[in-house]
């Protein structure tokens, strides 16, 4: 067992391990001039340097804040062509939804996305799923969604498994939007073809719906996530984007890890999410890239419930490459304190991902953590357009 003492750390920063809610989630600990020992990849003790234990080896860390690797629970991070002639559209008035439905938007994603091999997808996600990790992720979702059919859709899940390789992924499959005609013969063949074959496979731990006015219902939605659940997959649900269509309600009765957007929720699922474990995934990069309003960041942690942040990386609605990035615009955009956005960057991404072993720097918690450039962790929610992170840990070594 090789054992490594990090010392030197001007401020060591970290929520308790598992998803916090409500006001636990300001609750974060700072330890000055600490120390961290890590043994085969695996945190063992963390604590003021002078009481630190012995270790064979040591290694100093120069004076600057340690906080653990964050995580992105949120990302589209494999796809192909742009959507820049959209967001001129957009820019100049066009509205998102109206682009979606004229055949353009994701559909025009799904057409390229479907001319493309395994490899092409690899070779276009992987600087992406770089500069996040750069960023900071040391851990990243990444969803399905752009597939025109079954097999494009299995494509990209090869791809993502491809890439599990070089990063920390967790793959989703997300059954975005209904082709325009036959959609119950495409629900019926999404719950009896595709989750089998993906369950059977293991290329993915959960299944998402896109559950919207210009996507699927929230019947067609409980049928799919239900067909999921069935396989045991984990839900998921991108819900309450433009309209608050039931989705969310839908997302804590099915005991789903998370449900993400948010940006229409009102009190009523504000009150649903507190009353459930169902974590309340926001996406501030959407709120910036597509001026909708912000989703209700304050008003969620304020009434108790779990809140994590993620970029939702993709060509149309956040073209944002750094979790760093999404957790300094939840601050400015929901109204989440400095340490709120840490935990929500951290063990609540984790808890919306199913894991327990990653988030927190604590005993028997995975050693992915990120050392910054300055001695004051709150350079990590602050800066914007730089990164403030100097090194990224995976398992206790310096990538
Ligand atoms: O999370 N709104 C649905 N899906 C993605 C956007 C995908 C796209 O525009 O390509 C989202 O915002
Ligand atoms: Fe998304």
């Amino acid at each position: 067992m090789t054992q490594t003492l990090f010392t030197n750390i001007s401020q060591l920063v970290t929520p308790a391990p598992g998803a916090q809610r409500g006001e636990a989630m300001n609750d974060v600990r700072v330890v000055p001039d600490a120390a961290l020992l890590v043994a085969d990849g695996v945190i063992r003790w963390v604590g003021p340097r002078a009481e630190a234990p012995d270790a064979e080896t040591a290694q100093d860390l120069g004076g600057v804040a340690v906080v653990p690797g964050l995580i992105d629970p949120h990302t589209h991070a494999v796809w192909a062509g742009d959507r820049l002639a959209d967001f001129e559209a957009r820019i100049s008035g066009v509205p998102y939804e109206d682009i979606l439905a004229r055949g353009g938007g994701i559909r025009s994603s799904m057409r390229a996305t479907a001319a493309a091999s395994v490899e092409e997808l690899v070779t276009l996600a992987r600087p992406r799923l770089a500069a996040l990790r750069a960023s900071g992720a040391t851990t990243a979702e990444v969803k399905s969604g752009y597939g025109m059919d079954f097999d494009a859709e299995i494509r990209m899940l090869r791809a993502v498994r491809a890439l599990q390789a070089e990063f920390q992924l967790v793959p989703t499959l997300l059954i975005h939007v209904p082709p325009t005609g036959g959609r119950a013969e495409y629900v019926r063949a999404v719950c009896h073809d595709l989750i089998p074959a993906v369950a059977r496979e293991g290329l993915a731990a959960a299944v998402d719906v896109f559950t919207e006015r210009e996507a699927f219902t929230v019947e067609e939605t409980r049928v799919i996530l239900r067909a999921a659940q069935g396989h045991g997959l984990q839900a998921k649900l991108h819900a309450d984007q433009f309209h608050a269509i039931g989705g969310t309600e839908l997302a804590c009765e099915l005991g789903a890890l998370s449900v993400d957007h948010l940006e229409a929720s009102g009190p009523a699922q504000i009150a649903a999410l507190a009353a459930s474990d169902t974590v309340a995934t926001i996406l501030p990069g959407v709120t910036l890239h597509l001026g909708l309003p912000a989703a209700p960041g304050r008003a969620l942690i304020d009434a108790g419930a779990a809140v994590a942040v993620g970029t939702d990386l993709n060509p149309g609605s956040s073209p944002v490459f750094s979790t760093q990035l999404a957790l300094a615009f939840a601050v400015r955009l929901c109204r989440l304190t400095p340490a709120e956005a840490l935990t929500a960057c951290t063990v609540n991404a984790a808890a919306a991902l199913g894991l327990a072993d990653r988030g927190a720097l604590a005993p028997g918690q995975r050693a992915d953590f990120l050392t910054l450039r300055g001695a004051d962790w709150r350079d990590l929610p602050y800066t914007l357009g730089a990164s403030p992170v100097r090194s990224v840990y995976v398992a206790g070594r310096a990538l």
